[in-house]
């Protein structure tokens, strides 16, 4: 499997929890850094998600270590709050350029092999706030809701061949990106999640670990929030 952004936080989970279920795994991060396992089924690649000549030099050293990519986490992602009247297009474009088009370029490389081989399970990070907003995370936002758009074109154009393509729309996961919030957002969070906690990065990694063996579910979005969205 492939996963982006595994220097910490959900994708470090998610990259482990494949690992303890027997996949190879191939980790790109812009960081330089890795899920912190020593193994030789694991592959640490250096590179940036918003360069297609690094997601493509990340994808040939995976394959040449491990083989094609049987499974994509496209996780690594960005924020970059700011009220509306102040966001600036440089914010707007920071987020749409990682969170979208990186992801695109991840989901696009990861499809070539998968449709040659007619199977393959494609999985994008989105967030709960792609349907029900966040204050302050117009540019975020948009960029996740974009991501059901994109896997449910992917799933319509190479469902046939056996690729599935899903979103995890996690809710509030405790990580590095969620600790800087101020007190009073986390607080008002807290009381609008009906199982009255935050989440765990596992939680999101065990949805991950399902869609990746779960060849009959495809363009769903799967919420791990707590029940924050409520479905959605
Ligand atoms: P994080 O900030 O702790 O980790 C993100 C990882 O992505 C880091 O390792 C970072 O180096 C890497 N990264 C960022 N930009 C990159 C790039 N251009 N190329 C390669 N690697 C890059 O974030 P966290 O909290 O673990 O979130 C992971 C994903 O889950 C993100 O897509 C985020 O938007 C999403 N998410 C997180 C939630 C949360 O509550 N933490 C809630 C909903 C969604």
């Amino acid at each position: 499997m492939f996963i982006s952004g595994a220097s910490r936080g959900i994708g470090q989970a998610v990259a482990a929890a494949f690992f303890e279920a027997g996949w190879n795994v191939a980790t790109l991060d812009r960081r330089g850094a890795g899920p912190g396992i020593t193994d030789p089924r694991v592959a640490q690649l250096t590179g940036s998600i918003t360069s297609t000549e690094e997601v493509d030099a990340a994808f040939r050293a995976a394959e040449a270590a491990f083989g094609p990519v049987e499974a994509l986490v496209a996780n690594a992602g960005i924020v970059a709050d700011r009220p509306l009247l102040r966001m600036s297009d440089a914010d707007f474009a920071a987020t749409a350029a990682t969170n979208l088009a990186g992801t695109f370029r991840q989901v696009r490389r990861a499809a070539r092999s998968m449709v040659a081989r007619r199977r393959g399970a494609i999985i994008l990070i989105g967030s709960v706030v792609g349907s029900i907003g966040g204050i302050g995370q117009a540019n975020y936002a948009a960029s996740k809701a974009a991501l059901v758009g994109l896997a449910r074109s992917v799933a319509r154009e190479v469902g046939a061949r056996g690729i599935t393509a899903n979103v995890i729309a996690p809710g509030f996961i405790e990580t590095d990106m969620t600790a800087d919030l101020a007190p009073q957002v986390r607080a008002a969070y807290l009381e609008r999640i009906p199982a009255g906690r935050f989440g765990a990065v596992d939680d999101v990694a065990q949805a991950a670990l399902f869609l990746a063996n779960a060849p009959y579910v495809n363009g769903a979005v799967l919420p791990v929030d707590g029940g924050l969205g409520m479905g959605h």
